[in-house]
């Protein structure tokens, strides 16, 4: 067998066999990195365009969850989808909490966007030079900058971010941060855009225009000289948790309508957020 094709057959069987886990799902990566692509300006969707494997086209979005899908061959990559912060704090350090568990420094969220948004500039020097390989920057980039906007993606160490907080979304079994990575989506999907994730898009680039436009120039904002600004929407982050997520929920809730219509305007705002986000980040980067 070509080691491409055992690779393939490899990741189809760690897919199915094993739950997702730490990330946004499929469909939230998807959303941010579409989102995202169409604000690209001129250079930097070309360059975007060169950099993504051909397999993609030039379609972003299907390429957002690499990085989920390469955890199990680069087990070094692991902890860079997500931050630890201490239990019931509610707020974010950077030298406190940008560690592994092995407390090794900068391996978090943070830390890898920093260090995929530093690679990613060396794009326009001789290729050469740079020696990473700035496919993979471009995906891990995407990717993370994603997760950094997963509210539970910066939550509490002792849960793992909600992963050992077992709840019912409506009737199905399930542990709150998966409610947050896939359940609103998908029952918003569902009930609201006729199971038509581009509808979905559209709705939030609408309000991204219309409702949101004064904000959105600030969230596209980072201080001055840097490219990359991982540190405000950490702390968002977590304040989201704290004020959305795990807000009134416990071991053994029942998560229904009343949870639901209440959180969706928060996944809506993080989804916005993480498109125009990296879309400036990679302006800044490859513009
Ligand atoms: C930075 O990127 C390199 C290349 O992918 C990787 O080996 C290293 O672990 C990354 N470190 C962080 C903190 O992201
Ligand atoms: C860069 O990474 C991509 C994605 O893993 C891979 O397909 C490509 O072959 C790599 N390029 C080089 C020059 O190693
Ligand atoms: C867009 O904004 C309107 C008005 O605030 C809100 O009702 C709607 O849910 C929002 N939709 C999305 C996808 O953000
Ligand atoms: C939490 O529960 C209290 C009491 O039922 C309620 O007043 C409050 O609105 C709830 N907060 C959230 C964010 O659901
Ligand atoms: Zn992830």
């Amino acid at each position: 067998m070509d080691m491409r094709f055992r690779i393939s057959i490899l990741f189809f069987l760690v897919a199915i066999l094993l739950p997702a886990g730490h990330s946004w799902g499929k469909d939230g990566h998807a959303i941010i990195c579409k989102i995202a692509q169409s604000r690209l300006s001129e250079n930097a969707g070309k360059a975007v365009e060169e950099l993504l494997p051909e397999y993609a086209g030039n379609d972003l979005g299907s390429v957002c969850s690499w990085a989920d899908q390469v955890k199990f061959i680069f087990h070094w990559s692991r902890p860079l989808h997500y931050i630890d912060t201490p239990d019931s704090l509610c707020n974010y350090q950077y030298s406190r909490d940008c560690k592994d568990e092995d407390g090794a420094k900068d391996r978090c969220v943070a830390g890898a966007i920093n260090n995929y948004t530093k690679q990613l500039e060396t794009y326009s020097q001789s290729s050469s030079s740079s020696g990473y390989n700035l496919t993979q920057a471009l995906l891990f980039l995407s990717h993370f900058i994603g997760d950094i906007h997963q509210p539970l993606h910066v939550g509490f160490t002792s849960d793992r971010g909600g992963n050992t907080i077992d709840v019912h979304w409506y009737t199905r079994k399930t542990v709150l941060h998966h409610v947050w990575d896939d359940s609103i989506i998908d029952t918003a999907l569902e009930r609201i855009y006729d199971s038509n994730v581009d509808s979905l898009i559209e709705a939030i680039q609408q309000n991204i225009t219309g409702e949101w436009a004064d904000e959105v120039k600030s969230w596209e904002k980072c201080s001055s000289n840097q490219d990359a600004c991982p540190d405000p929407y950490a702390t968002e982050g977590v304040h989201a948790a704290c004020d959305s997520a795990y807000k009134n929920v416990t071991d053994g809730s029942v998560l229904r309508d009343e949870y639901f219509l209440s959180r969706l305007p928060v996944v809506y705002l993080r989804l916005a957020q993480g498109g125009v986000r990296l879309a400036a980040t990679l302006n800044r980067v490859l513009g």
